[in-house]
């Protein structure tokens, strides 16, 4: 099992329609995926149709329940699911060890799935923490808007110590351009400016970048995921960039 997060301590940058296209993307290539959700906002869980008040996340990262206990089986992937009890998690999880609990509970069904797709808020906190300890590669999604570039240095130092700390083997596998309009002058400037940030992270953009497209807030508010729309501008880009994930997935 592959396990990916999806991260940005920006909000608002599309890691949850990413990790939706992703899990969803995968699943339809006849990949078992199992997707977490790490976000107190569940926006994740609802998206994908999952149950309210059932064993979650928080229960995992707690050390509460079995991961078994937790898994939801929808149509298209198996699902963790996020609960409001998450906005407490840096204070209900305050032990020695406490950013190993997912890596330990994953070590569990490790066989089960290929891939496992990790939602995170936009927050470095210690759910966050225990995505990059158990992940072998992170996606980092920023949007092409104003002031993305916020936050990417903080969550470059955070790297910096899991890394040297945690998770060594951890590989940051590219930067995300999302929400991107080509026609804005804005747009070309930040592209140009998360390449250098790209390059202080020994990481790249990936060369397929995720258009503005109207079609995803009316898929994820019904429930539906964005390949049930496959001629709109969000199902070819993120088609096209689960291949360029793969291709480099597949290759080392
Ligand atoms: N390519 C796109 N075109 C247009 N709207 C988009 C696109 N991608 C995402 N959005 C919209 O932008 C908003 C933010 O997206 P999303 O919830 O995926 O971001 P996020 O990074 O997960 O946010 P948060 O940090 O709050 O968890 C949502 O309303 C979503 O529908
Ligand atoms: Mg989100």
């Amino acid at each position: 099992m592959q396990i990916i997060s999806i991260v940005n301590k920006k909000g608002g940058v599309a890691k949850t329609t990413t990790a939706l296209a992703i899990a969803s993307g995968l699943s339809k290539r006849n990949f078992h995926v199992l997707a977490i959700d790490f976000d107190a906002q569940a926006n994740f869980s609802k998206a994908s149709g999952g149950e309210d008040d059932v064993v979650g996340s928080f229960d995992i990262l707690t050390g509460k329940e079995n991961i078994n206990e937790a898994i939801q089986e929808l149509p298209l992937y198996h699902l963790i699911g996020a609960d409001k009890r998450l906005s407490s998690i840096d204070v209900a999880l305050n032990k020695p060890g406490r950013e190993f609990m997912l890596k330990k509970a994953l070590s569990q069904i490790h066989s089960a799935y290929d891939f496992c797709i990790i939602d995170n808020p936009p927050a470095l906190n210690v759910a966050v923490a225990n995505s990059l300890v158990a992940s072998d590669k992170i996606i980092i999604c920023s949007s092409a808007e104003a002031f993305a570039l916020d936050g990417l240095m903080e969550l470059s130092t955070t790297l910096d110590d899991v890394h040297q700390f945690m998770n060594p083997a951890l590989i940051v596998d590219g930067i995300l351009i999302t929400i991107f309009n080509p026609r804005t002058i804005i747009g070309q400037h930040i592209k140009e400016q998360l390449s250098k940030i790209a390059h202080v992270m020994n990481t790249k953009v990936y060369n397929t970048f995720i258009r503005r497209c109207n079609t995803i807030s009316v898929s994820q508010s019904d429930r539906k995921n964005i390949f049930d729309f496959p001629t709109t501008k969000a199902a070819i880009d993120y088609g096209n960039f689960i291949d360029e994930f793969l291709g480099g997935h597949l290759h080392g």
